[in-house]
């Protein structure tokens, strides 16, 4: 099915944000998916190189996933801050061998890294907190602490980077919340296909979720398709609501809540180019909010300053 044909479902209201005021949040009822054209406001094609540069998942036997995240607070200067997020972050922090001052700074209490004008969104970035989901989302990978490394700071520090994060706050206007993002290339080889999604057809446990084609690069067009079907209070249906290739530059949000993701396996395209090797790129960014899963672990020791 090709991409923005029929098969689009725009939120049915929006989110309110302004610098003067806490925003009013989108009503995520009335909320399946949504894709945006991200190449306005950040430019994609220049982060692609990077992803040359993210190192192999060591959690993935096979050697096809590549991953490097950055954990990032972002709240709105005219909402109160959410309680549970603050301590959340000084306990890892402790766990992570932070003093008290230095824990401090990551704190709602503290200056901000940086801020955005136009929403009144400011935003912490987070020390490089490892990856420790719930065993309830993650059957494969349970609740093993997994350590990567960050994302190319010249990218976080980008305003290219910060448009993103503020899109996605302002999309769903959310009060205060931690955001964690990966970049993630998977690979495949002619011998060997790519999977982008080890486990199937599942939900992550967060409330919604963006993804960001950054580049597709000699796959088979029917490799890394996107597929959504609906939950059914908790369980997967068969119901197939979207079933697309989302091109590169394209952003979309899903309600995680509702619907249940997949991507296709990957297959080279053709073996005698690009060293027999393909690739797609992309960007995943999660907002959690207490009490919902909050999957920070200590900062790995060789993170540690
Ligand atoms: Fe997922």
């Amino acid at each position: 099915m090709p991409f923005n044909t029929p098969n689009v479902s725009p939120a049915s209201n929006h989110a309110i944000v302004t610098p003067g005021a806490a925003p009013v949040e989108l009503d995520l009822s009335g909320f399946l998916y949504e894709a945006v054209d991200a190449s306005s406001f950040t430019d994609v094609k220049s982060w692609s190189q990077f992803f040359d540069l993210v190192p192999v998942d060591p959690y993935i036997q096979e050697g096809y996933r590549f991953k490097a995240i950055a954990w990032f607070r972002v709240k709105h200067d005219k909402a109160v801050a959410i309680e549970g997020i603050d301590q959340h972050i000084a306990a890892v922090n402790e766990l992570s061998g932070m003093n008290e001052t230095e824990s401090k700074k990551y704190l709602s209490s503290s200056e901000p890294t940086w801020h955005s004008k136009e929403t009144g969104y400011s935003v912490w970035n987070l020390p490089q907190y490892a990856m420790q989901q719930s065993i309830k989302y993650n059957p494969v990978h349970g609740d093993m602490r997994r350590e990567y490394p960050r994302i190319d700071e010249a990218i976080v520090n980008s305003t290219g980077f910060h448009n993103l994060l503020i899109h996605y706050a302002s999309f769903f206007g959310w009060s205060d919340a931690i955001v964690l993002v990966q970049f993630q290339r998977v690979d495949c080889l002619a011998n060997r296909v790519g999977q982008p999604t080890v486990e199937g057809f599942h939900q992550d446990g967060n409330r919604h979720v963006a993804m960001l084609i950054v580049n597709r690069n000699n796959i088979t067009s029917d490799s890394g398709v996107s597929q959504y079907v609906m939950d059914d209070n908790g369980k997967k249906t068969d119901e197939l609501i979207f079933d697309a290739v989302i091109p590169p530059g394209q952003l979309i949000y899903w309600n995680d809540k509702r619907v249940w993701h997949y991507g296709s396996p990957l297959t080279v395209a053709n073996p005698e180019v690009n060293g027999g090797r393909g690739v797609r790129d992309i960007i995943i960014m999660s907002a959690k909010t207490p009490p919902a899963n909050m999957p920070i672990g200590p900062v790995p020791e060789k993170f540690r300053k």
